[in-house]
């Protein structure tokens, strides 16, 4: 405790983060140039959908899940993102007259973030533009649910919020490098790796911040009190499996209102298994398993890492 030099916050200083942010920095309507998606094709990497096993569904129900899926992805992180602004400002000022540079790193980061608020609300009205139909939301218009879900993080302590997001950070730069970026075959929607890849750009930086706060922040910690820090983070986990639940709920809702399609209850139940199944594995699986997530858990604690099934 105390003096803890942790390795996975070597080469990390806040100077170099602001710099980099300003370097990298774009607007919403940068990234979007009045583009559409195209509807007539897959908008997001089938292994993100994972229906092709689905042999009740017809080509074009598919393919309007794949749109689905596309929208559940910007739907979901966008009101993820919205504790993040607050759980910055509360670190914040718990030092208000320290470094500069670390209180420019945190503002702007938290700052990053209601943009990507924006990029990703875009997303949702450009997509049902494209597809010419209303997307099922789990998030209400009237915010009920996103402030029920951010209150709820917000009384977790400050280092099992940054572990959760750190691994969630982590998981927006597999969703560009790995699922479309990398796999040329499958590609997706060109103005939809733009918004991925906005978005990889300024996380780059979260991913470097989180590992700096989250080292301060375990110092100050005994062995047991970090293994806690785990348990907390899988109750936020299940706060956010709530959601992905709902809105699988929504996809099957949207499939059926424009397709008109109807379901055996045996059908409906393998749908609903399938579509949670990969929405959680590009949620949460991903995120978790990312060997950077994984070399920070181990490395603050194996007992708590081990709680995430890490070994
Ligand atoms: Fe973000
Ligand atoms: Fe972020």
């Amino acid at each position: 405790m105390g003096s803890t030099t942790y390795e996975f916050t070597q080469g990390l200083d806040y100077a170099s983060i602001v710099a980099a942010s300003e370097q990298v920095a774009w607007t919403v309507d940068d990234v979007f140039r009045d583009r559409r998606f195209d509807a007539s094709k897959p908008i997001v990497p089938a292994s993100w959908v994972r229906s092709q096993a689905l042999a009740f569904l017809t080509d074009q129900e598919h393919l309007t899940l794949n749109h689905c899926r596309a929208f559940s992805y910007a739907h979901l992180l966008g009101n993820y993102e919205e504790f993040i602004p607050l759980h910055l400002t509360g670190i914040a000022q718990q030092d208000w007259h320290d470094d500069r540079t670390h209180l420019r790193a945190l503002f702007r980061f938290g700052e990053e973030e209601m943009k990507h608020q924006q990029l990703f609300r875009r997303t949702e009205t450009i997509l049902e533009q494209s597809c010419g139909y209303p997307f099922g939301r789990y998030f209400d218009d009237h915010k009920a649910r996103v402030m029920e879900l951010t209150n709820a993080i917000l009384e977790y302590p400050p280092l099992p919020r940054f572990l959760i997001l750190l691994a969630f950070e982590f998981g927006t730069q597999r969703h560009y490098v790995e699922s479309i970026r990398d796999r040329t075959e499958e590609h997706g929607d060109p103005l939809y790796v733009d918004v991925l890849k906005a978005h990889w750009i300024e996380e780059t930086q979260h991913i470097k911040s989180d590992r700096l706060e989250i080292a301060q922040l375990a110092r100050s910690l005994s062995p047991e009190e970090l293994s806690v820090a785990f348990d907390q983070m899988a109750g936020i986990g299940g706060l956010v499996d709530t959601t992905i639940v709902g809105q699988v709920d929504q996809e099957i809702a949207t499939l059926r209102q424009v397709t008109g399609r109807t379901f055996t209850d045996a059908q409906a139940t393998t749908l609903r298994d399938a579509l949670y199944q990969s929405l959680n594995a590009i949620i949460a699986g991903i995120s978790l398993s990312h060997p950077s997530f994984t070399k920070v858990a181990l490395e603050l604690s194996r007992e708590g890492a081990a709680k995430l099934g890490i070994a």
